[in-house]
């Protein structure tokens, strides 16, 4: 797959997607949202990608926001043209039954926090720094900040977050539950790919489940969360993978699972 604004490369089953306008700090303008829909969607038909790393190019940046430049002249209909579409592709990579890793290499502002936080987890580098400094442009978060940041932290750090607009390092990021592991620059692209890789290794069907249950889960009662649960383990009793695990447990081996 070729785009303007992102790199795309497959190496065994794990897909590297890497926004690529460095010299714009990876800002998202509305280009970059569309091709990562169309990444994510081929991503979702590739059988042979079973997970995923995004990443930002260059070493300043992971994703340095929304394009200010060109949101300087929309209007509210075009605004929330904007907004729907970023919502839109955010979702899908949190919806997604392959698991998005970010490593997130450099600045995370805005709809750089907003994407981090769309993935299953992040990594971050110790340079990394995150935060929503919209509220300094006279707008708000508009790639789902205000609802992801308060269920991933806290209604009272998410809106101090917000309404500061002031930026966090990673390991403050880590310490608020943002960033699930702070490695040296050099390495979290690496890691992050690594356990991909790991993942991969997986059986594709209950990678799925997990996301799924825990998607679904954590925004219901904790009734309909154990039902959907539930529904999952038992689906997962006529696989082949279900077989193959728990035989390669009994026989000693590791297990070869064919994501059926
Ligand atoms: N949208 C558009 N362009 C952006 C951008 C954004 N969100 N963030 C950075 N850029 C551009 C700059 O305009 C500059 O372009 P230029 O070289 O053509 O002038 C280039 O990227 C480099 O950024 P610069 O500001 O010179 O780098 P810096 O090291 O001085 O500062 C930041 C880095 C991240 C602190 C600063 O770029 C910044 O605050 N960016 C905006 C963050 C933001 O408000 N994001 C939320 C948007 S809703």
């Amino acid at each position: 797959m070729n785009f303007e604004t992102l790199l795309y490369e497959v190496d065994g089953r794990v897909a590297t997607v890497t926004i690529n306008r460095p010299d714009k700090l990876n800002a998202l303008n509305s280009r970059v949202i569309e091709e990562l829909g169309h990444v994510v969607k081929e991503i979702e038909d590739d059988k042979n990608v079973k997970a995923v790393v995004v990443t930002g190019a260059g070493e300043k940046a992971f994703v340095a926001g929304a394009d200010i430049s060109e949101m300087l002249n929309l209007d509210p209909g075009a605004g929330l043209k904007f907004a729907r579409g970023g919502q839109a592709v955010f979702s899908a990579i949190e919806n997604s039954p392959k698991p998005f890793i970010a490593a997130v290499n450099g600045f995370a502002l805005g709809g750089g926090t907003e994407l981090a936080m769309a993935c299953d987890f992040v990594y971050a580098s110790e340079k990394a720094k995150f935060g929503q400094p919209e509220i300094n442009l006279g707008i708000i978060p508009g790639f789902g900040g205000t609802q992801r940041l308060p269920r991933l932290i806290g209604r009272a750090r998410a809106k101090e977050l917000m309404l500061t607009g002031d930026m966090i390092g990673a390991d403050e990021a880590y310490r608020l539950g943002l960033v699930n592991k702070v490695l040296p620059p050099a390495e979290v692209l690496a890691a992050a790919k690594a356990t991909a890789a790991k993942i991969a290794g997986k059986g594709a069907i209950a990678i799925a489940s997990i996301l799924d249950a825990v998607n679904r889960g954590v925004d219901a009662s904790m009734d309909e969360g154990l039902s959907v649960e539930r529904d999952q383990f038992a689906t997962l009793f006529s696989t082949h993978d279900k077989q193959e695990g728990m035989a390669a447990f009994l026989e000693k081996r590791p297990a070869k699972f064919e994501d059926r």
